[in-house]
């Protein structure tokens, strides 16, 4: 009965753009609203802190904490990544990222460069992750999914949903550029910047890392940097090609780490 009242209520006033809605809805909805309130302020809090110690050339950024709320996942990583974003941000050359799954971190990245005259280059299969090599080693399930095989096809997300958080930030669409596909194909269509100031590389496996790096070499600012997200961390495959990539281009490229609490990527910087 109680639906029939509803169903009757909303087809009469739907077209006003009102709904009956559970007063539980509306509680949560609420309650989820004072949450992202609190978070936000939380997230200022500690961004304070780390720029009163670690991070004390950090800049501040309008809308940044409400962008936060979607990346943080208790870690500090995200303002690690946006204090190398922002070391480099005077440097000439645009910014890209490899691997954008739903967008969290695109949009803070999109929101630091946004006063800038930046381009964004995304990289995603948007079918999520392809099939691992042999040198992709379980060494965090992630997902509790038990084998690595099982991760194909793991983090797909639509474009469109990474299209939707860019235009929240307001970043503007001519300089966002997507490539989407398998980068082990895209590559070949050489969509790449001229210059390259900062790269974020999260693909996760060794095969598109080792791709991602090759692309980047040439390209890089000689005072950019590339962040390779987790080393040692979720997949061996990741360190393995970082590793390789070091060896292979002998001293042309510096590695160095975060604090060990500061996130699970390398920073590596052409020497
Ligand atoms: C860890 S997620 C990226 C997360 C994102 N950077 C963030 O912090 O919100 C890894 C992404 O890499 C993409 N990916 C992995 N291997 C790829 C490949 N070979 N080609 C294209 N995209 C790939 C997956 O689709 C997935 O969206």
């Amino acid at each position: 009965m109680k639906t029939i009242i509803k169903n009757t209520v909303n087809s009469v006033f739907g077209a006003a753009g009102l709904a009956v809605v559970q007063q539980e809805t509306v509680e949560k909805s609420n309650r989820g609203q004072i949450i992202d309130k609190e978070l936000v302020r939380f997230i200022g809090q500690v961004e304070e802190s780390l720029r009163q110690t670690v991070l004390p050339n950090l800049p501040k950024r309008k809308n940044r904490h409400q962008i936060m709320i979607e990346c943080i996942n208790f870690s500090l990583q995200p303002f690690f990544l946006i204090n190398y974003l922002n070391e480099v941000l005077h440097v000439s050359g645009d910014v890209c990222e490899f691997g954008v799954s739903h967008g969290a971190s695109t949009a803070l990245f999109a929101n630091e460069i946004l006063e800038t005259s930046k381009h964004l280059y995304l990289y995603d299969s948007f079918e999520g992750l392809p099939k691992p090599t042999k040198k992709d080693i379980l060494i965090n399930d992630i997902a509790s999914l038990g084998s690595m095989d099982r991760y194909q096809g793991e983090m797909a997300h639509p474009k469109e949903r990474v299209l939707n958080r860019l235009s929240k930030v307001e970043f503007p669409i001519p300089r966002t550029h997507v490539i989407p596909g398998f980068i082990e194909k895209t590559y070949k269509t050489g969509i790449l910047p001229e210059e390259v100031s900062f790269a974020y590389v999260d693909f996760d496996f060794y095969e598109p890392i080792l791709i991602a790096l090759d692309l980047l070499k040439n390209r890089m600012n000689p005072k950019g940097c590339i962040l390779v997200d987790d080393y040692g961390y979720f997949s061996a495959g990741a360190k393995t090609a970082v590793d390789e990539f070091i060896a292979a281009e002998k001293g042309k490229f510096v590695l160095t780490h975060p604090p060990e609490w500061g996130g699970k990527f390398v920073i590596l910087r052409p020497a």
